[in-house]
């Protein structure tokens, strides 16, 4: 399941956001790639640990926290704390798939990354080129949100950026390890909540449907999660 989820950060956010980062040190894109991405990877990045980074990813995580969308999609077990990176000057990231596991910087965790996601944070009106291009089942899809908007996609998924041939995409991106890790079944999970949330708004909130089939939700969770 590809997800675009509008309005993760506001207006106001995402311009103190691209200001501090834009006034930060970037080093090579190579430096998270794994062997095969390194050889297509063309971009600029901010380290990992430089403090620019660290405040806005964590500034990334609580709106995270405060989607609603977010958390019936991802269902996550565990957010890789979100990156930055800038495509300029005809930069692109070739085809490639992201790593399996991602270590946690600091900690002894291992993420699985079930979930890749890129944040928007450039407004698509002053940049050219810069897609998006996630394969999957039904053929290739260009994403090129707003800035401030979420994409969602399995990690499982051949992508590519496009070359950026005028002006600066900047973006955050990152993976999520799901408690449901097969996407198909995490899809169902999604589409069961989004026609709970319809049946509630028509009929409320206390009708014997909606709490059956609340239940039933819950029941899948309980049988398929890990935690
Ligand atoms: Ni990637």
């Amino acid at each position: 399941m590809l997800l675009a989820i509008p309005d993760i950060l506001t207006p106001a956010e995402v311009a103190a956001c691209v200001a501090d980062i834009g006034a930060a040190a970037w080093v090579d894109g190579k430096e998270t790639a794994g062997l095969q991405s390194a050889a297509v990877k063309d971009n600029a990045q901010l380290p990992q640990g430089s403090p620019v980074a660290q405040a806005w990813g964590d500034r990334v995580l609580d709106a995270l926290g405060r989607s609603a969308e977010f958390v019936a999609a991802a269902l996550p077990h565990r957010t890789f704390p979100p990156l930055f990176n800038r495509y300029a000057g005809g930069q692109s990231f070739g085809t490639h798939i992201d790593n399996a596991i991602r270590p946690i910087r600091g900690t002894a965790i291992k993420l699985r990354t079930d979930l890749s996601a890129t944040l928007f944070l450039s407004d698509p009106a002053t940049y050219d080129g810069g897609e998006l291009v996630v394969e999957d089942a039904f053929g290739a899809q260009a994403v090129k949100l707003p800035a401030g908007s979420l994409v969602l996609y399995p990690a499982s998924s051949l992508h590519h950026v496009n070359p950026v041939t005028r002006g600066v995409r900047l973006a955050s991106f990152f993976w999520v390890q799901s408690m449901i890790r097969d996407d198909g079944a995490r899809a169902l999970l999604y589409d069961l909540d989004r026609a709970i949330q319809d049946h509630v708004a028509e009929h409320g909130q206390g009708t014997r449907h909606a709490v059956e089939l609340t239940g039933i939700y819950h029941n899948l969770v309980r049988r398929w999660a890990e935690t």
